[in-house]
């Protein structure tokens, strides 16, 4: 969506802060031991008593409320039994929708005892998601985005998923532009407008630059079994630096 209102804004920051403290009590609930269905609950729980919908429920019937990669799971990760190790690499990826807007956050942390290349992954994907948002301004390239994110992955020894990528969000989960990549495509010659809505979302993995979908039919893997790492926040474009959307007050 692109927002002209003040109202807009206001409903997107409701939702946005919402999935904030979804991801937040999520994080705070997250160790060996638990399982990934309990985790969801959880992130059911706080959505639910916002009055808030899970996105990708009302969009895709998606079995779960959020989504949690587990260390080649990328993105879709259904919750479910499965149990929590020491040292997994886990993405959790909250997005909702209340009052008819829609907002989309992720994040990835390393459970104890922490492996330090997967911290330095999980880092890197970090450092990639604030270097991204950094150049998103109106009338500048979208490919900025992939550039930013690459120069991050080659910095610290680790690739770019190129399958996956941000998005337009706002009036629903997935919205015009559609696909903005995470690496540089020559290709790419859209450009930013003031006012749209945004995610960025960088996939860093340890090798890995394509993925494939799991038989279950939801779950996104690395082709070849190697780590990924990812962040994501909504945004909405401005002439100077972007608004996030899915932080906390
Ligand atoms: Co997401
Ligand atoms: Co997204």
């Amino acid at each position: 969506m692109v927002v002209t209102v003040e109202e807009e804004l206001e409903g997107l920051r409701r939702i946005g802060r919402i999935c904030a403290l979804t991801l937040n009590e999520m994080a705070a609930h997250l160790r060996a031991g638990i399982t990934t269905g309990e985790l969801d609950r959880i992130g059911e729980r706080v959505l639910r008593s916002h009055g808030a919908q899970s996105a990708p429920i009302l969009a895709y019937k998606f079995p779960g409320w959020t989504c949690i990669s587990v260390n080649d799971e990328a993105a879709h990760g259904i919750p479910g039994p499965r149990v929590i190790q020491p040292g997994d690499l886990v993405n959790i990826d909250v997005s909702a929708e209340l009052d008819g807007y829609w907002a989309d956050m992720g994040a990835t942390f390393v459970v104890p005892p922490a492996e330090p290349k997967r911290l330095r992954l999980v880092e890197a994907a970090r450092r990639a998601q604030q270097a991204a948002a950094a150049v998103v301004r109106a009338g500048r390239p979208m490919n900025l985005v992939g550039k930013a994110v690459e120069a991050e992955a080659k910095r610290a020894g680790f690739k770019v998923i190129r399958d996956l990528g941000s998005h337009g969000v706002g009036r629903h989960i997935h919205e015009e532009p559609h696909f903005i990549p995470g690496f540089f495509d020559p290709k790419e010659q859209r450009r930013f407008e003031e006012g749209t809505v945004v995610t960025i979302e960088p996939f860093l993995t340890t090798r890995a630059i394509h993925t494939r979908t799991a038989a279950d039919g939801w779950t996104i893997r690395t082709i070849d079994g190697s780590l990924s790492a990812q962040f994501e926040h909504t945004y909405v474009v401005t002439k100077g630096t972007p608004i996030p959307i899915t932080v906390l007050d």
